[in-house]
């Protein structure tokens, strides 16, 4: 499987491990280990998750070096505005023991049901998150859960354009219009919730086509993802689905198949719409 490449040439690994719900210590620390062991090299993790620690010490404590693991994390709601996500970003690395990230996320964008200078406080804290850009603290620079309205109100005033978008994706829920948006922009589509945080596991369609190919149902989501351009970011605690999460090199969904996995409307998702949350 041949990594993205990111609209300033930086390559990233075309699956992410999601590690949102695994604790902090011992869980996060085992999975992040055994996610690099099975050949894993990018890790998505978040300030909110409060594990960025053990996933710091999984990456700092392995054998690899860190160039050769991509790291995410995200800035949290509560750290918005320039100053504040500078105090966030410090946080971060030093919980995670890196003195660099490889992506830098917003995690959700000010809304307008909070806040009326929802597009004032988006542009200040885009421009502190181009500032860590630009002096190299970081290589890539992106948001999360960016609606069309969101991006297009950030185009208005950011300098650098979000090289990533991380949005709720799964078959059945696929954001057409956030994803036309970014491909135009050249803006790369990462998925959260890839198998619908588990809610898509016991669907019978999907696994009716996940036995045609002889693979699990986790296997067919992150592949749907894949074949559409859009980088899945698969979360397990299990180490037997972390590593068959990882293997999907082996089938190709058919084109009847992905438009049959297209019609399981919004069944995984989790009902969050990212201009309507209260947090
Ligand atoms: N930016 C955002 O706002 C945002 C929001 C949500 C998530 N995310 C990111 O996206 C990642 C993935 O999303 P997610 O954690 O919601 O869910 P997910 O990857 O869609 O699903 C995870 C669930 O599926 C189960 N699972 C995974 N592989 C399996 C397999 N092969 N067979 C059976 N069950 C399997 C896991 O169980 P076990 O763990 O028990 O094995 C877990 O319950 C997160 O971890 C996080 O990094 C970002």
């Amino acid at each position: 499987m041949n990594d993205f490449i990111l609209d300033n040439g930086l390559s990233i690994p075309a699956i992410g491990f999601g590690t949102w719900q695994i604790p902090d210590g011992k869980p996060v620390f085992d999975a992040v280990t055994t996610a690099l062991a099975d050949g894993y090299r990018h890790i998505d993790t978040a300030a909110a998750y409060r594990n960025e620690a053990g996933v710091g010490r999984a990456i700092s404590e392995n054998a690899l070096e860190r160039k050769d693991v991509f790291l995410t994390t995200k800035l949290w709601n509560t750290d918005r505005g320039y100053d504040a996500a500078f105090k966030a970003f410090e946080r971060s690395l030093e919980l995670l023991q890196t003195d660099y990230l490889d992506l830098y996320l917003v995690h959700w964008p000010a809304n307008s049901k909070q806040f009326e200078n929802w597009k004032s406080i988006n542009a200040e804290t885009w421009k502190a998150v181009e500032e860590l850009y630009r002096q190299g603290r970081v290589k890539a620079i992106g948001v999360c859960n960016f609606m069309v309205k969101h991006l297009d109100a950030l185009k208005e005033t950011a300098e650098i354009f979000p090289m990533v978008n991380q949005i709720e994706y799964q078959p059945g829920h696929t954001k057409d219009d956030v994803v036309a948006w970014c491909t135009k922009e050249k803006t790369l589509v990462e998925a959260w919730s890839p198998i619908g945080s588990g809610r898509l596991l016991d669907n019978a369609l999907l696994k009716e086509i996940a036995a045609k190919y002889n693979v699990s149902v986790a296997q067919l989501c992150i592949k749907f993802c894949l074949q559409r351009g859009v980088l899945p970011l698969p979360k397990s605690a299990t180490p037997a689905y972390i590593k068959s999460n990882f293997d999907i090199d082996g089938f190709t969904i058919d084109t009847a198949d992905m438009d049959q996995l297209d019609t399981l409307k919004n069944e995984g998702w989790s009902g969050l719409d990212p201009d309507k949350v209260d947090f």
